[in-house]
């Protein structure tokens, strides 16, 4: 019987590690961005990138929301849109500059989100593309974004 639950909690696990959608913690989140090269990257320190992810999807690599100014729909953790970055075959005019399925920004492991937001930010408007990020982010002390975080 304890071998059974025991078991069937390993399966739990690992079922929420494969499966797709997961509120990830901020300090984990911190260290997995560090650990992908996104601090100091462009010149964007890593509280930035978490003040990102806080306010555009609230940690929550499964989070969408669709714009329906322009039919388009923003994917996971960095809510990265449609409409110029992922394919999901329903937005008019796509340009898929990331060339990823806007399905694959919804993953646990958020490292293709990581590549694609490395290219969003290489573009002139580089972080400024994220409204979350200019009404909550850009010129706020960020501190707390990071704080006891073992980076
Ligand atoms: C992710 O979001 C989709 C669509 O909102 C939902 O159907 C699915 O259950 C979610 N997955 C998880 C693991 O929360």
């Amino acid at each position: 019987m304890k071998a059974a639950l025991t078991l069937l909690t390993l399966e739990l696990l690992l079922l929420s590690i494969t499966l797709q959608g997961k509120v990830l913690d901020r300090c984990i989140l911190a260290r997995t961005l560090q650990n992908l090269g996104l601090a100091d990257f462009q010149g964007i320190t890593l509280a930035n990138w978490v003040c990102l992810a806080k306010w555009e999807s609230n940690f929550d690599t499964n989070s969408t929301r669709f714009n329906p100014e322009d039919d388009s729909t923003n994917y996971g953790i960095f809510q990265i849109n449609s409409r110029f970055w992922c394919s999901d075959h329903k937005t008019p005019g796509s340009k898929n500059l990331c060339r990823i399925s806007c399905k694959a920004l919804l993953k646990n492991n958020i490292g293709s989100a990581v590549v694609c937001a490395k290219r969003i930010v290489k573009d002139p408007q580089g972080i400024n593309s994220w409204a979350g990020w200019r009404k909550n982010c850009k010129n706020k002390n960020l501190r707390k974004y990071v704080q006891g975080c073992r980076l």
